[in-house]
């Protein structure tokens, strides 16, 4: 039975954001944008994620402006987005009106796939996205996509998995992403996952792999997938592909041609939107924004079985500490505290929670004696249920007294958008609602963007707005 594997490219998004710290901007993308299109692709991934705030801090972008600009030229393909469940495109929690807010906005203004995940795979913690991208998700036609973030710790089973995966289809999910930033997922796991899923889920819910090529496997993995029937797997076109980002689209879609996998996609189209992005490359090289050596392969993770940029912050640590000798023992300890503190998923926040508090272990020589903020938030559930129960004894360490929550960490938050809206509005930068989301994510930074923008459409030299020697 044939079995056509849709892609979705990364080049306008993570490819970016994983090779030039989401540097790309809107006219690097524009000229290539209508062939793009023409591709065949099942979505293109373009904004959210880190994008929102480089758009503003480093760019003097308006990332709505360029979601509007995506969406005037791919008339046909949708455009995908990462959304941080409740953190939305941000980093701390939100009240569930600004979740609601962002989510039709950001169908509103053109978005077509909704990828939502939350670090912890606490299901709490994307319910209120869910809860929109399903309302909104009907009224455009929109997608809703719940991504399980892969880790691997004696929990994180194949059993584990599949549960999750069916609570995310029974709250509403259309496709189940696999989310493995970090390259953790090797070929034959990456088999016998997508082998289950496949079998335990609605035959119309579509399995959706995003993995990385960070470790060198990221190809493999694509390819175990395939062949156990993953229905979407993300490439990204050549010029920003492999290392940290996505494996290569073309490489990927001559090898299924002809076969029952067959993508569909001509690899002649992709040629000059390839040869665009090699220019577009080099031009993030020279200003600084792409170090050649995130294309290299690193079999760290592969051998000391933390992500690779989990390890470099260990070493950093370790090295600021005068301390660079005791990596092995650190390396160590990352299991037992990632143990007494229930087996987060390393990924963001917790990878650098976990790591910096076996640094801390290490260096002390005794367990808990120092801890971070992070360290008592993640172990009082502020940042949402683990896994498996937190080790008491660590636990009495940790919080000495403090507090644990058991309820859904935003049930502690009242309503922001109004007042965020009014406050916008008396300073003078109001121009849209979606202005007001812009500085809920970021206040400082989208403060200052205004300003700038303020200033260009007053046609005041808004580059001095930026570096402070105009005043406004
Ligand atoms: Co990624």
């Amino acid at each position: 039975m044939a079995k056509k594997v849709m892609i979705m490219d990364t080049i306008l998004r993570d490819a970016h954001q994983s090779h030039a710290a989401t540097r790309m901007r809107t006219e690097q993308m524009i000229p290539v944008l209508e062939q793009l299109d023409e591709v065949g692709y099942y979505s293109l991934e373009g904004w959210g994620g880190a994008t929102f705030d480089s758009c503003m801090r480093f760019l003097n972008e308006d990332p709505w402006e360029r979601l509007r600009t995506l969406r005037k030229y791919l008339k046909k393909t949708p455009i995908q987005m990462l959304l941080r469940g409740q953190n939305l495109l941000g980093y701390r929690n939100y009240a569930d009106d600004l979740v609601e807010k962002v989510v039709e906005k950001s169908f509103e203004n053109g978005i077509g796939v909704i990828r939502v995940f939350d670090a912890l795979n606490d299901p709490r913690n994307i319910e209120s996205s869910m809860k929109a991208i399903t309302k909104y998700g009907k009224k455009y036609g929109g997608v809703c996509e719940a991504a399980i973030s892969y880790t691997t710790s004696p929990v994180h089973t194949l059993e584990y998995f599949v549960q999750l995966a069916k609570t995310y289809e029974s709250m509403g999910a259309d496709n189940i992403c696999i989310k493995d930033m970090a390259n953790l997922l090797l070929p034959f796991d990456a088999y016998q996952l997508v082998t289950a899923l496949k079998k335990e889920l609605r035959p119309e819910t579509k399995i959706h792999l995003h993995t990385h090529n960070t470790t060198g496997t990221g190809d493999m993995v694509n390819l175990m997938a395939i062949q156990a029937g993953v229905d979407i797997v993300d490439t990204a076109l050549s010029p920003l592909a492999n290392g940290t980002s996505q494996p290569a689209t073309e490489p990927l879609v001559a090898t299924l041609k002809g076969t029952e996998f067959d993508t569909g996609i001509d690899l002649g189209k992709l040629i000059p939107i390839a040869a665009h992005f090699k220019k577009v490359a080099a031009e993030l090289e020279n200003e600084g924004s792409l170090n050649p050596k995130v294309r290299q392969v690193d079999v760290n993770t592969l051998i000391y079985q933390v992500p690779g940029g989990m390890l470099s912050n260990l070493m950093n640590q370790l090295k600021k500490a005068g301390k660079e000798e005791k990596l092995a023992e650190v390396l160590a300890e990352v299991p037992n505290v990632r143990k007494d503190c229930g087996y987060p998923p390393l990924v963001t926040p917790s990878s650098q929670i976990v790591g910096t508090q076996a640094v801390m272990n290490v260096i002390t020589g005794e367990r808990y004696k120092m801890v971070t903020k992070e360290t008592r938030d993640l172990f009082a559930g502020k940042y949402g249920q683990l896994p498996m129960p937190i080790d008491e004894q660590a636990a009495e360490k940790v919080l000495k007294g403090e507090k644990r929550i058991t309820y859904r960490p935003a049930d502690d938050l009242e309503p922001e958008y109004e007042s965020l809206k009014s406050e916008l509005i008396d300073k003078g930068f109001y121009t849209q609602e979606e202005d007001v989301l812009s500085y809920a994510s970021f206040p400082e930074v989208a403060e200052n963007f205004f300003k700038w923008r303020k200033a260009k459409n007053e046609g005041i030299d808004s580059d001095l707005v930026k570096t402070g020697v105009y005043p406004v």
